[in-house]
């Protein structure tokens, strides 16, 4: 695709936009310009019915079922079977479809696959057989956006294991302290009495004071006191619960689980969730604050101070799961978990006793018989209660709280009932049939404690599971919660009407999204979802963007699809950005595409803290890279002659000479990062290279772009996206074999590379969880330098090159200073340079017009601010437009032309302000000093050996390639040898 553009390119335009981002980062450039030629080939009208086209295909290839799946009914699109199940016959519903399609049969919730197990044997199997393979939480948007996959109810694998051991068994030592939990239980029930009693016998609704009691209880386990229940902090606490529970059904949350990244913009139900979630979090924190306060490791008060000495006990060690943070989302979890269920039961319990009051009766004289009006009841006396114990199981299973389980996730591929269930299916336990079953009851669906009752004893039900069984029982309800609330939601449409509401819907959020507060830079408008990238067309781009500045001046807003982006021009205003306010703008805007492949780690798409220490160190060790045997100059001398070699091979007849200084300006990197340089032959490093640059072609491609849009939906498709993914994962499995050679045989006192330096940092830093020296940021911050340090150099060599042969008057020159000062047997060094300003201005002037990384690698603003009077808010994009600068006919005699009188003055090299290919300020290119020296010794090795050509009936043309970087188009030179 970017080749293709590229040759559509006049010269002319080519000069213009010929700048480069090096390295890698560049990605988000190409981003623009990439997207810009997409989109220029649609018109706004047909974008839409593309865009529905998509979701619809998007939507039939993640609904697509692997061989074997579970059968089941067929769905619509996007709803999945949502629609076909009425909240109210849910469970006649169910019962037909497991009578069509037996006990394990898919069900889709949405774009969730899932499946639903019912009878008991199968249900065993999958939670307590295979609980290994069945034990993950489904990570859904908005519990994903809640808990942040933390705490107990929504976490999975190790961390799940860790916490749910120690609440357990903290859990069960509660005895703690002055009172036993029972104790405590008995206490709370008398200030339950009274406060029922003033009631005086009238109606009242029970719902709140139950839930204040039931709540107590966990209260005085996790921070070791019970609230009154006037207290207005508790009953604040008690209604953001209540909401909170409430408003998981809403029709908005329900959205943020199929829209996350949209709905995070769009206000509703799901944002007072959020901040309802917000003070939660922030009253328990204040809770372990006052604990620690007063804390004595000797005896643990409560689950706050236990948990406080087992974050003790584990500090230091990185990869404990016990930190504060957890400590925070498994407190919430007891607390929500703890009130909501045991709550409503017990209001189901006192209904069914209003309406059974036969029932309410016998347990009565049961009480009065056992306890009398005086004896509190104990749990020692339910022995001798069995009538009273039965009534409450009996409320257990007809209240069926929580009918078909909290979903679990399939782990790993696994099989059941002979079906294949792949890795990440929802599953779903159907404990309703369960306790329904007419096979196992004999009133099913009548209050009847018979049922738990055998000659006047309390009798055990295998088929009674309220708690789940196995791995991981009670608690959690929310997600339940989820499956009914979807189910009414999607209830209430029609098949027919879901679509043109999405639509509808994705327009009006799309509005809301692009909505600019108030003194916000002005631009030219967009058209939904694409922004203004339809009117960016690659081959004009540079003209268009200065029609813009033209008309909204140096400050301009843009938006890249729904990135709100502001582009910055002229050199005072871009020092303001870059230097002055460096601080404010110095994090990257994070893509999902980068956020995919890097995660937002390493030195180029990383922010904050991480960013500032990984950079801190990468520049301190690249400057001591003359490090071990050879300084850094050599090394490079070095490569030269190799260079040289091989294109002395070609004889003088034309070759492409992309690959082989590719290979040459990549083994400067990797000598510094893997303390070795390749053979050009190596099949393994020729890999590498392909691999690089592959990836730096596929992030341009339309799957990539989509990508940044539909993320998720994109995860599931398969596409060049998928094939950029697995090089990324090749290159990164390649750098941590890289580094695992190197721990084989690490000396700590010496180290020879990049890799040694930074096994040095991590063993310094070791015990400081805070720290960011980890190996996953050595994998990161390798494979940056190994991107960056190859892509940007080699491209700007091979502009030199072409250049050169453009104007073999200027090459002429060049040569004869090389002749002058090194002659032919002298190699070129960076203390001769001083002595040849002509090659050096060159060099300047291939940087100016080559003009890798047009609009720089972008920033995004950290906190809202002021730039030239316009507001800024926090979140938007910010590019510098270089090639503006480059190109400013005030400030270069000739802009567009190829002219080292630029950098010149009285046959002098003389610095240009408004030269800025590494752009400027903290954040700019950490590799300028490699680059430069790399630049400059290649370079003159170069033509200090050959004279660069056209091939005969070739014509060579400055056409570039849209890619990380403007590179050239593939072309073939000559290579004379002189001398
Ligand atoms: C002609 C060659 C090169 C050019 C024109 C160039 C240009 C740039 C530019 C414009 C940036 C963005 C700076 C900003 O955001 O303000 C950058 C960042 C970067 N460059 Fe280069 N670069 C070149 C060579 C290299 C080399 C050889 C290395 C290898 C060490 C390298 C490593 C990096 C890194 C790691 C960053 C990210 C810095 C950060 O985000 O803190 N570059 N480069």
């Amino acid at each position: 695709m970017g080749r293709d553009l590229g040759t559509r390119l006049s010269a002319q335009d080519a000069q213009i936009l010929t700048e480069a981002k090096p390295d890698i980062a560049v990605m988000l450039e190409a981003f623009s310009s990439l997207a810009a030629a997409l989109w220029a080939a649609l018109r706004p009208g047909t974008v839409l019915l593309g865009a529905v086209a998509f979701l619809f295909f998007a939507d039939f290839l993640k609904r697509r079922r692997p061989k074997n799946f579970p059968p089941g009914p067929a769905g619509l699109p996007f709803v999945g079977n949502s629609f076909q199940l009425d909240p109210e016959k849910v469970h006649l519903t169910l019962q037909q479809f497991v009578k069509k399609y037996g006990n394990v049969f898919s069900l889709d919730f949405g774009t969730f696959p899932s499946i639903l197990i019912t009878g008991l044997p199968l249900i065993k199997e999958a939670l307590v057989h295979q609980g290994e393979n069945f034990s993950k939480r489904p990570v859904m948007p908005l519990q994903e956006r809640i808990f942040n996959t933390k705490g107990l109810i929504m976490s999975s694998g190790r961390i799940w294991k860790e916490q749910r051991r120690f609440a357990l068994t903290t859990l069960r030592n509660f005895g703690l302290g002055k009172k036993s939990l029972e104790e405590r239980i008995q206490e709370e029930a008398s200030y339950l009495i009274q406060m029922i009693r003033e009631e005086n016998g009238k109606p009242f609704d029970p719902h709140f004071i139950i839930n204040n009691a039931v709540s107590n209880i966990i209260c005085s386990i996790t921070f070791g006191e019970r609230f009154d229940y006037q207290d207005s902090q508790f009953r604040e606490l008690l209604r953001l619960l209540d909401e909170v529970l409430n408003l998981h059904t809403s029709l908005c949350c329900q959205l943020y689980s199929v829209f996350p990244r949209i709905m995070n913009f769009v206000p509703g139900p799901h944002q007072t969730l959020f901040s309802n979630l917000e003070k939660l979090k922030m009253f328990v924190a204040e809770m372990i604050e006052n604990h620690k306060r007063d804390w004595n490791p000797a005896e643990a008060r409560d689950f706050i101070d236990a948990y406080l000495q087992e974050i003790e006990k584990h500090k230091g060690g990185d990869a404990s799961s016990f930190r504060e943070e957890n400590l925070i989302y498994s407190t919430l979890d007891l607390f929500l978990a703890g009130t909501e269920t045991t709550s409503t039961s017990l209001r189901w319990g006192l209904l069914y006793m209003a309406l059974n009051p036969e029932i309410q009766e016998k347990v009565q004289a049961e009480i009065d018989r056992v306890l009398g009006q005086s004896q509190q009841p104990s749990t020692a006396a339910r022995e001798s209660m069995p009538y009273t114990n039965a009534v409450i199981h009996e409320v257990l299973r007809m209240g069926n709280i929580i009918p078909l389980n909290v979903p679990r996730e399939v782990a790993v591929d696994t099989t059941l009932a002979g079906y294949h269930l792949p890795k990440g299916t929802v599953v779903v336990t159907n404990l309703t049939a369960l306790h329904r079953d007419p096979a196992e009851w004999a009133t099913p669906d009548t209050f009847n404690p018979e049922h738990f009752l055998e000659n006047g004893q309390f009798k055990k039900r295998e088929s009674f599971l309220p708690f789940s069984i196995e791995e991981k029982p009670d608690v959690a309800v929310m997600l339940e919660a989820l499956s009914s609330l979807a189910t009414a939601l999607w209830a209430a449409l029609r098949p027919d009407t879901v679509l043109l509401g999405t639509l509808a819907f994705l327009l009006f959020v799309d509005f809301l999204k692009r909505r600019h507060p108030k003194n916000y830079p002005p631009g030219p408008p967009g058209l939904p979802f694409v922004g203004n990238l339809f009117q960016l067309d690659p081959e004009k781009a540079p003209l268009v963007l200065h029609q813009f500045v033209k008309k909204y001046g140096n400050v301009f807003s843009l938006d890249f699809g729904t990135v709100p982006s502001v582009l910055i021009t002229g050199l005072p205003l871009i020092k303001e950005v870059l230097v002055h306010q460096g601080q404010i703008f110095s994090n990257r805007p994070v893509v999902p595409l980068q956020e995919h492949i890097i995660n937002n780690k390493g030195l180029i798409m990383s922010s904050g803290q991480l960013w500032k220490e990984q950079r801190r160190f990468a520049l301190t060790t690249l400057r001591n890279f003359g490090l071990g045997k050879k300084s850094l100059e050599e090394r490079i001398q070095e490569e030269a002659s190799y260079l040289i070699q091989t294109i002395r091979e070609e004889n003088g007849q034309p070759f492409d000479p992309h690959l082989t200084i590719n290979n040459a300006v990549s083994n400067i990197i990797c000598s510094i990062t893997f303390g070795e340089r390749f053979d050009y032959q190596d099949d393994q490093f020729q890999e590498l290279l392909r691999m690089l640059d592959e990836i730096l072609n596929l992030q341009t491609s339309m799957c990539c772009q989509l990508y940044n849009v539909f993320p998720r939906i994109m995860n599931f498709l398969p596409g060049p996206h998928q094939a950029l993914f697995s090089n990324m994962e090749k290159l990164k499995m390649f750098v941590a074999r890289m580094i695992e050679n190197h721990k084989r045989d690490w000396n700590p006192a010496e180290a020879r590379d990049f890799i040694d330096a930074y096994l040095q940092e991590i063993e310094k830093h070791k015990g400081d969880a805070t720290s960011s020296f980890q190996e996953e940021n050595l994998i990161y911050n390798t494979l940056d330098l190994f991107l960056a340090g190859t892509e940007t150099t080699s491209t700007s060599l091979r502009w030199g090159l072409l250049f050169m042969a453009l104007n073999p008057e200027i090459q002429e020159k060049v040569q004869a200073e090389i002749d002058r000062v090194l002659g032919q047997s002298q190699q070129p060094s960076m203390a001769a340079r001083e002595s040849m300003p002509y090659t050096n201005a060159v060099i300047h002037e291939v940087l100016r017009m080559g003009n890798i990384i047009p609009l720089n690698v972008p920033r995004e603003v950290a906190v809202d601010t002021t730039l030239a009077g316009y507001h800024l808010p926090k979140g938007t994009m910010v590019m510098t437009n270089l090639i503006a600068l480059h190109r400013d006919p005030t400030e270069w005699a000739t802009p567009d032309t190829f002219n080292p009188e630029h950098f010149l003055e009285n046959g002098q090299f003389k610095k240009r302000e408004s030269f800025l290919p590494f752009s400027i300020g903290k954040r700019m290119c950490l590799g300028e000093q490699l680059a430069r020296t790399e630049l400059f010794i290649f370079f003159t090795s170069l033509l200090q050996k050959f004279t660069f050509r056209p091939p005969e009936n070739e014509k060579l043309s400055l056409k570039f390639r849209v890619s990380l970087t403007l590179a050239p188009v593939s072309h073939r030179l000559c290579a004379v040898p002189r001398g």
